[in-house]
């Protein structure tokens, strides 16, 4: 005849009454609450590592500054052309670079890293900052007559560029309706 207590419990009824049994016991010393500290010790030990790949992901391959060029008296048009049918602006190629930084502040760090990148004649991988998803349709030759600035915000005076115009659809319509250009859906919403 079995006595109540001696049914051997499965795994999980077990578990069950072991911690149940550890946090009713008065007697038992569990010290500090369990989790927290450990837990906050090792967040705290992440988050330099945690920055340090984030800028490495966000940052540019290059730190390239338009302030600086601009400054130089290059124009957008320098180095940004629509191309092709879907009419990108695109970036310019390194030898475009190496031009100028063959000599302009050639021992320079970022310069000598242009200059390797330029070597590998492989186009340098920009992080890019305005991207649509590519069910909208956009062309930059069709807005030839708008100032860069509408949508990009002034460029000429930053270092690093972020996406400081929120390029959404309310804007891209609304300039639209008020210039009286075509704003119904099949517009932006269709592959041509
Ligand atoms: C010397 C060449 C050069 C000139 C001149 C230049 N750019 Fe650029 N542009 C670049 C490079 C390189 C990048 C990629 C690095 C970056 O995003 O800063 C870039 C990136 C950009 C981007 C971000 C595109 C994206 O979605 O990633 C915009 C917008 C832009 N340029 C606008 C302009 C405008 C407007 C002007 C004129 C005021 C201009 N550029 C002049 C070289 C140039
Ligand atoms: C009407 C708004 C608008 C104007 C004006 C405009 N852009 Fe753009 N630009 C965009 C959008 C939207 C994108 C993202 C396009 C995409 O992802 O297909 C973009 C992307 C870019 C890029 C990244 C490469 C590419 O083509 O996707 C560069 C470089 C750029 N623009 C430069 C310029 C320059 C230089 C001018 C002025 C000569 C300019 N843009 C004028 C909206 C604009
Ligand atoms: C027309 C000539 C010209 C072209 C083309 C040009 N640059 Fe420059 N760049 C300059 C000048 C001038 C400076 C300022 C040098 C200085 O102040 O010592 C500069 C500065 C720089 C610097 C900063 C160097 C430093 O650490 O002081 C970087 C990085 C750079 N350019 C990258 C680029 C890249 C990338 C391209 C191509 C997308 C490019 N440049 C195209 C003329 C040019
Ligand atoms: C600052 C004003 C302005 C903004 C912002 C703007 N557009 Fe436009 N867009 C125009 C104007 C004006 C035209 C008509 C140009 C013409 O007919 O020469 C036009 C034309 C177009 C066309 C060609 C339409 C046709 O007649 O076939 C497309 C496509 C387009 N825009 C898409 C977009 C998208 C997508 C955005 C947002 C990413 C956008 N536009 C943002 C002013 C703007
Ligand atoms: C002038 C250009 C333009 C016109 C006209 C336009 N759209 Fe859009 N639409 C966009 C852009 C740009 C995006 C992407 C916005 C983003 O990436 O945040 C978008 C995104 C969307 C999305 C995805 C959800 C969202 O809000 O991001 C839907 C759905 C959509 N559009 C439907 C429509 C319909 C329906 C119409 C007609 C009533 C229309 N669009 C007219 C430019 C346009």
């Amino acid at each position: 005849m079995h006595q109540r207590g001696s049914v051997a419990p499965s795994s999980r009824a077990r578990n069950c009454i072991s911690r149940r049994r550890l946090t009713q016991n008065p007697d038992l010393d569990l010290g500090p609450e369990p989790t927290r500290l450990p837990v906050v010790r090792w967040d705290a030990k992440l988050y330099p590592l945690l920055l340090f790949f984030a800028l490495l992901l966000l940052s540019q391959p290059i730190p390239f500054s338009h302030r600086q060029h601009a400054a130089g008296g290059l124009r957008c048009v320098s180095c940004h052309n629509p191309r092709g049918a879907s009419a990108h602006m695109g970036f310019p190629p390194a030898s475009l670079c190496m031009g100028c930084h063959r000599t302009i502040a050639a021992p320079k760090p970022a310069v000598r890293e242009l200059a390797r990148l330029a070597a590998q004649q492989q186009p340098i991988r920009w992080e890019r900052v305005y991207e649509l998803p590519d069910w909208v349709w956009f062309s930059h030759r069709r807005h030839a007559k708008t100032p860069c600035s509408k949508c990009h915000g002034p460029v000429e005076q930053r270092d690093e560029l972020t996406a400081e115009v929120e390029i959404s659809m309310k804007f891209c319509r609304s300039c639209h309706q008020q210039n009286k250009a075509r704003a119904e859906c099949g517009t932006c919403h269709e592959s041509k």
